[in-house]
């Protein structure tokens, strides 16, 4: 009798700690990685909340030659981001690579947006992994502009993962909200 009593408690708390973890929203065994390139630090800030509210691995897509200020300005026709936005086939090279990108199911990608769309450097991270099975969800800060047709052209330059349309973020968002968005894949 008393091992009988002993089984059905044992039994009770493991129902009662595995609905709590359903209550919390953290059923999903999933993992994910959030990597970003951000040259001014805006979209680094959104990433670093983001891969906190989640739990997930953090990346940053570091340019083999960084972005310097002459670099960034938009408005000189022969800047270097001017350029490279204007080339289609433009892939700056990425310093480094993130270590083991199969353990992740869910790949968050974020950047800030240049001329209505994704950075070049961010095509050159879509062709340098194999995303099988894996969801990738972009992300964006911007001036002002939405996120554009990036997903699409993620999408196109990586065949084999899921693509979604991403959203584009004001730099202040909360890690709340950050989390709240993230739920429908997590
Ligand atoms: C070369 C370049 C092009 C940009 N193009 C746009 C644009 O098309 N629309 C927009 O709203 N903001 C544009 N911006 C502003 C950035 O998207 C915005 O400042 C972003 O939050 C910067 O993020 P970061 O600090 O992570 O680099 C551009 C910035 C640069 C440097």
């Amino acid at each position: 009798m008393r091992k009988l009593f002993s089984i059905i408690l044992v039994v009770l708390t493991f129902l009662t700690a595995f609905q709590t973890r359903a209550e919390d929203g953290k059923m999903s065994d999933k993992k994910a990685l959030v990597a970003y390139f951000s040259a001014s630090g805006v979209t680094a800030g959104v990433a670093d909340r983001l891969s906190k509210a989640v739990g997930a691995d953090l990346f940053e897509i570091k340019p083999a030659q960084i972005y310097t200020d002459a670099d960034l300005d938009w408005r000189d026709k022969q800047s270097r981001s001017s350029v490279e936005m204007k080339d289609r086939a433009s892939r700056p090279a990425i310093a480094s690579k993130v270590e083991n990108m199969a353990q992740y199911d869910v790949v968050f990608v974020g950047f800030p947006i240049w001329w209505y769309r994704e950075p070049s450097i961010i095509d050159t991270f879509m062709e340098s992994y194999d995303f099988s099975g894996k969801t990738v969800i972009p992300f964006a800060t911007s001036g002002s502009s939405d996120i554009g047709p990036s997903g699409e052209n993620m999408q196109a330059l990586a065949p084999k993962a899921k693509v979604l349309k991403g959203k584009r973020f004001a730099s202040g968002v909360s890690a709340d909200e950050l989390k709240k968005w993230t739920a429908e894949w997590l």
